[in-house]
């Protein structure tokens, strides 16, 4: 699992410094390259010899060392790591990060490491008064905003003699939140794009209390914003009203009608590398949208207009950029999917039958075929939603190269 990963392991002046020796162990057990950077008071709980011993590799702790044979020592280490862990992380180590302060080897090396590139993670461990202090607290969660991550200590016996929660962590617990980082990381295949995604269903005003709709629940839509932006991408989410919460981080823009979501997408989608048109967008609206509720009568004759068919639209002007439609079909599904294909200029299409048990509207599941430009199709099983959604964003960085 840890095979050609590097991980920084910062070790600062705590008593559970004595767990750094057995963190390096399991993550070089795992596969892991641990290089080793410690403070000048953590070197009075464990020595650097064992450290050394452990890992096979020479252990850091000045900024200063002629011995280094490189000047800019603090900054090889920040750009090495896949991963930095500083377990433990003392109070006084926090308030330095947290206030940027850099005088000594392992703050610097912190300082120097692009989170964006590199999840730092911060073990906490120290008294129960000094965790529970308002500065601690503040530093920790001005550090969380920043996007450093925290293995929050346990309750428990302390050196000090006090129960209470303050505790390291466990080294095993460690390392599988070690191991849960890399993976997201891996996944960060998106970082630098911009995927537009639009999501549920259009209304299309009759009269102030009715509208012409559809089924959709945006689950499809807002599955597929939330894996891009889980992969790392911008996302720009255009969505027809539904009654779920926008996910974290997407840039979220909420429309109702065909009209409104057509001026949306036509607005940002200059900006996206990727576009992908999960909505079910209505392809009539009411010719008139009364300003006051119709009247009960014996029948009402609604005539219906076509609306503007926002993916066609894309489709003529898309350039370089990589475009999903959706097809949601009853009958003749890859036979109509491929018209679509062709007529709207996509470079994937998700068929979608809704006579398939599980897949469609307003499901957690879908089933569907992905056809490709080359004219290659992909059959996939039932899956869920989430799980579709990433391998639809694979098969599109696959493409796109
Ligand atoms: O939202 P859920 O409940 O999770 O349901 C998911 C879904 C069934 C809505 C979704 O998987 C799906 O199939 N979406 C496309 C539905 C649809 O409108 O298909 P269509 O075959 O009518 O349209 C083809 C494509 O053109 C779609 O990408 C659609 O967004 C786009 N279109 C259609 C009409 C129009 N006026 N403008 C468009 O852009």
């Amino acid at each position: 699992m840890l095979e050609d990963k590097t991980i920084l392991l910062g070790i600062t002046g705590g008593i559970a410094a004595y767990k750094s020796a057995e963190l390096a162990r399991l993550l070089i057990k795992e596969g892991a390259t641990v290089q080793v950077v410690m403070t000048s008071n953590a070197e009075k709980f464990i020595t650097p010899l064992t450290m050394r011993t452990l890992t096979g590799r020479p252990v850091y702790s000045s900024l200063f060392s002629p011995s280094y044979g490189s000047a800019t020592v603090h900054i090889d280490l920040a750009r090495e790591p896949h991963l930095v862990v500083v377990a433990p992380a003392t109070a006084n180590f926090l308030g330095k990060v947290s206030s940027g302060i850099a005088d000594d080897l392992l703050s610097t090396v912190i300082l120097a490491v692009k989170l964006q590139e590199c999840p730092v993670i911060l073990a906490p461990s120290m008294n129960t008064a000094m965790f529970h202090n308002p500065a601690v607290r503040d530093n920790i969660a001005l550090l969380r905003r920043r996007g450093y991550l925290f293995a929050d200590p346990l309750s428990g016996s302390l050196a000090c003699g006090e129960v209470g929660e303050g505790r390291m962590v466990e080294p095993v617990q460690l390392v599988e939140l070690i191991k849960k980082e890399l993976a997201k990381s891996a996944r960060a295949d998106y970082s630098g794009l911009t995927v537009m995604v639009t999501a549920g269903p259009t209304r299309e005003s009759l009269d102030p209390v009715r509208f012409v709709s559809n089924r959709s629940s945006g689950r499809m839509g807002y599955a597929l914003a939330r894996a891009a932006a889980e992969r790392g991408a911008r996302v720009i989410l255009i969505s027809g009203p539904t009654a779920l919460e926008p996910p974290p981080g997407v840039d979220f823009f909420p429309v109702e009608s065909a009209r409104e979501m057509y001026a949306a997408v036509m607005d940002k989608f200059s900006l996206a590398d990727v576009i992908i048109k999960a909505a079910a967008v209505a392809d009539y609206r009411p010719e008139e949208a009364y300003g006051q509720k119709i009247k009960k009568g014996d029948t009402l004759s609604v005539k219906l207009v076509r609306n503007p068919d926002i993916l066609q639209e894309l489709g003529s002007q898309k350039g370089d950029r990589f475009l999903v439609g959706f097809a949601a079909e009853t009958e003749n599904l890859l036979e109509n999917a491929r018209k679509k294909m062709t007529n709207k200029n996509l470079d994937l299409i998700v068929a979608n039958d809704l006579t398939q048990e599980g897949a469609g509207f307003a499901k957690e599941t879908n089933k569907v075929h992905l056809i490709f430009r080359d004219g290659h199709v992909e059959e996939l099983p039932l899956m869920l939603k989430s799980e579709l959604s990433h391998l639809i964003l694979e098969r599109v960085r696959a493409a796109i190269g």
